[in-house]
C-alpha cells in the first residue's frame, strides 16, 4: 500500500541520498521507479531488499507516477518536468530549473509550507539551493519575532553540492598531491584539494556567481518579505556538511541572547554554541545527519541589532535529499 515513486536521478549523490531518506522515513510506497540517463539504464538498485532496474528518462512514460523526486540537472528538469506533472504527477524539483518562476513554489517545510497550495495547480514544486535551505532554516525564527531587514552571508560549501564526479575529484587530487603527483582538474573550475575557491557555478555580468544570485534571490522569495541579501559562496575541500558565516541586521530589538533562544526551540534545529567548551557546529559531525545546526551564536558590536550565527548542515541531506522527501511528506498528508 502506498503511492508509485519515481526517483529521477536515482543514480546520483542526491538520488541515492533520496532513496535512503525515503527508506529511513518509512515513506510508503507501493513501487519505486529508479531512472536516470540511457548511460545507467538497465543497472539495477536495490530498495528495502528489493531490486529495481533503472529507467531511461528519455523513453519513460510517467502515467500512473504518483510523485516523482527530480536529481538531475536543470536542463533535464526544464524538458521532462512539465512531462510528469501534465501526467498528472507531484514533481519535487532539486535543479534551480524552476525555482524563480512566478508560478512555481519554493518550499522549505519548516519556513513556508504554506507555499505548497500553488502546486495544487501545477503539479511542480522546487527544492531551493542547498546553502538557501539551511540559512533561511535557521534566520525565520528570528524573523517571526523580529523582522530581518539585511543578510551579509559567506559560504564554505563541500564538493557533494557538485554532484558524484566532485566527490571523487577531491579524493583522487588528495591523493595525488600527497603522492607528489600534479592533481587531475575536471570538475571545479580550479584545484580544489588544499585549496579554496570562490566561484560555485557561472559568472554573471555583475560579479556575483549564479550560486552567489540564487541565496540572494531564493531567500526573498521563499521568506516572502523585501531583505537585502549579499553572498559570496565559496567551495571548500569538505565531502559532506556545508558552513555558513552569517551576519543578521534585524529592524528592531533583537540580540544573541533571543536568538538563541528562539532557536533552541525551533523545529529542525539544533543549537551547539559554547565557547567556553569549545563546542560549536563541524561539517564534521553535521554530516549525516538531519538538524540544522546553529552556533558561534554572537553580538555584532559594530551595528545595532545585528548578531552573527555560524549555520552548518549535511548539505545533501536537509540541502537536498531529506527537504525534497520532507516535501513529498506534506503531499500526500
Ligand atoms: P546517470 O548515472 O545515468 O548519468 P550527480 O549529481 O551525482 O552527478 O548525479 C546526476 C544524476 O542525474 C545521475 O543519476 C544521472 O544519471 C542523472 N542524469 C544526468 N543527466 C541526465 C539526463 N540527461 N537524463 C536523465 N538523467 C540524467
Amino acid at each position: 500500500d502506498g503511492y508509485v515513486v519515481a526517483v529521477v536521478g536515482a543514480t546520483g549523490a542526491v538520488g541515492q541520498t533520496m532513496l535512503e531518506i525515503l527508506d529511513e522515513r518509512k515513506f510508503p510506497i507501493a513501487d519505486l521507479i529508479p531512472v536516470a540517463s540511457s548511460r545507467s539504464a538497465g543497472s539495477v538498485i536495490t530498495f528495502r531488499g528489493r531490486e529495481y532496474t533503472v529507467r531511461d528518462l528519455e523513453t519513460f512514460d510517467p502515467a500512473g507516477v504518483d510523485i516523482a523526486l527530480f536529481s538531475a540537472g536543470g536542463g533535464t528538469s526544464l524538458k521532462h518536468a512539465p512531462r510528469f506533472a501534465e501526467a498528472g504527477c507531484y514533481v519535487v524539483d532539486n535543479s534551480s530549473a524552476w525555482r524563480m518562476h512566478e508560478d512555481i513554489c519554493l518550499v522549505v517545510p519548516e519556513v513556508n509550507p504554506h507555499a505548497l497550495e500553488m502546486a495544487r495547480v501545477n503539479r511542480i514544486i522546487a527544492n531551493p539551493n542547498c546553502s538557501t535551505i539551511q540559512m533561511v532554516a535557521a534566520l525565520k525564527p528570528l524573523h517571526d519575532v523580529m523582522p530581518i531587514r539585511r543578510i551579509v552571508v559567506s559560504t564554505y560549501q563541500a564538493v557533494s553540492g557538485a554532484g558524484g564526479r566532485a566527490i571523487e575529484e577531491l579524493a583522487k587530487q588528495t591523493g595525488q598531491l600527497l603522492n607528489g603527483q600534479p592533481a587531475d582538474v575536471n570538475v571545479f573550475p580550479a584545484r580544489i584539494a588544499f585549496n579554496v575557491i570562490p566561484q560555485i557555478d557561472l559568472f554573471m555580468d555583475d560579479g556575483y556567481t549564479k550560486e552567489e544570485r540564487k541565496m540572494m534571490d531564493e531567500t526573498r522569495k521563499i521568506m516572502e518579505a523585501d531583505i537585502a541579501v549579499t553572498a559570496t559562496t565559496v567551495r571548500v575541500p569538505v565531502f559532506y556538511g556545508h558552513s555558513e558565516s552569517v551576519n543578521v541586521t534585524f529592524s528592531g530589538p533583537m540580540d544573541a541572547a533571543q536568538a538563541r533562544d528562539l532557536l533552541a526551540q525551533a523545529d529542525g534545529i539544533s543549537v551547539v554554541d559554547d565557547p567556553a567548551g569549545e563546542d560549536y557546529p563541524l561539517a564534521s559531525e553535521a554530516a549525516g545527519t538531519d538538524p540544522v545546526w546553529v552556533g558561534r551564536i554572537r553580538d555584532d558590536f559594530s551595528y545595532p541589532n545585528t548578531i552573527n550565527l555560524w549555520v552548518v548542515a549535511d548539505n545533501v541531506r536537509k540541502g537536498a535529499a531529506l527537504n525534497a522527501v520532507q516535501i513529498a511528506e506534506i503531499l500526500i498528508s
